[in-house]
């Protein structure tokens, strides 16, 4: 059995936010805008992502950025006309929410002047993180968190001090879009990895358990990724790391079932668009009736 690390004693409080990829599956949009600012009703996605570490108890984020991707820093910057000229018009509380961004965490940036991959731009954060464990939250992936993913994930690693990884079952058809982990039962939620494979066919999958958007790593896995070879697209793939960590340490998944939405994928985008909006207090009930509208309009089209 592989054995813990040496940095067991350390708590969890980084956590780094790859935002620097092309965004291909989001063309045309992502051409001059990152798809990490996209509107998910008034908040950019990486907002909520950030907001989630938050929620978890991290304030220490490190953004992987890119040249293309300035208006992320922007976003969470201090914008002192903007907010002078809404308390000169008396509108106090949208100043409060236009200077509450620079307050979330403590934002650092770091650029990716490639992107090679996620696993690359995971390696770009070693110099930042130095020898603490720390979170990985994908920049496009929004996790709800009352689902408790990261939370649990920190719950975990302060029990069993290794690293931990998100899994969601899929549908079988569907693995081959991902990295797949074989397992064993460990307890409530959490299950030991015996192995990974990034993207593989459905007959050649281990299990249905995908690997999804949250990572919580030892410091150990730099190492891994600087040993690691371009993978499946040419891009240095986390998932071999992992693997490659996993022949030296203990690495455990937190399983999880839903409230994950991937916003690179224009579908899941449009989903987390609609739950989000039909939840909102403001927004809601005028929304819903919108839908309604829209629903019964394609029903009676489609009848006709
Ligand atoms: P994705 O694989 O979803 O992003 O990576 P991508 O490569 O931009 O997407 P497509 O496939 O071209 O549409 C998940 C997260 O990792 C970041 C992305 O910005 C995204 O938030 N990432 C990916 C990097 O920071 N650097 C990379 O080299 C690749």
């Amino acid at each position: 059995m592989p054995s813990t690390t040496s940095s067991s004693a350390k708590p969890v409080r980084k956590a780094v936010i790859p935002a620097a990829g092309l965004g291909t599956r989001f063309l045309p949009f992502s051409k001059a805008v990152p798809k990490e600012m996209l509107p998910v009703v008034d908040r950019p996605v990486i907002q909520y992502v950030i907001e989630e570490a938050v929620d978890a108890g991290i304030d220490d984020i490190l953004i992987v950025t890119s040249r293309h991707k300035k208006v992320i820093e922007d976003h969470f910057d201090r914008l002192q006309e903007l907010e002078d000229q809404l308390e000169a018009k008396g509108k106090d509380a949208e100043a409060e929410q236009v200077r509450a961004l620079s307050k979330l965490a403590q934002l650092h940036y770091v650029r990716q002047g490639e992107a090679l991959g996620l696993g690359h731009a995971i390696g770009t954060a070693r110099n930042h993180v130095g020898e603490e464990p720390f979170v990985v939250l994908l920049g496009d992936d929004i996790m709800r968190p009352e689902a408790g993913v990261v939370r649990g994930m920190i719950e975990a690693y302060n029990e069993h001090r290794c690293s931990v990884v998100a899994l969601m079952e899929v549908p079988h058809d569907e693995i081959s879009s991902y990295g797949c982990a074989s397992v064993t039962e460990v307890g409530d939620r959490l299950v030991q990895v015996t192995g990974l494979v990034e993207k593989p066919a459905p007959e050649d999958a281990p299990s249905n358990l995908a690997v999804m958007g949250r990572y919580l790593f030892t410091p150990s896995i730099f190492d891994e990724i600087e040993a690691t070879e371009p993978g499946v697209g040419g891009e240095i793939q986390i998932t071999d790391a992992m693997e490659s960590l996993l022949e030296k340490e203990r690495m455990l998944g937190f399983t999880f079932g839903e409230g994950r939405f991937d916003t690179g994928k224009k579908l899941d985008y449009l989903r987390a668009v609609v739950e989000m909006a039909l939840e909102r207090e403001d927004l809601g009930a005028g929304f819903r009736d919108i839908l309604a509208e829209i629903v019964d309009r394609e029903n009676i089209g489609n009848r006709s």
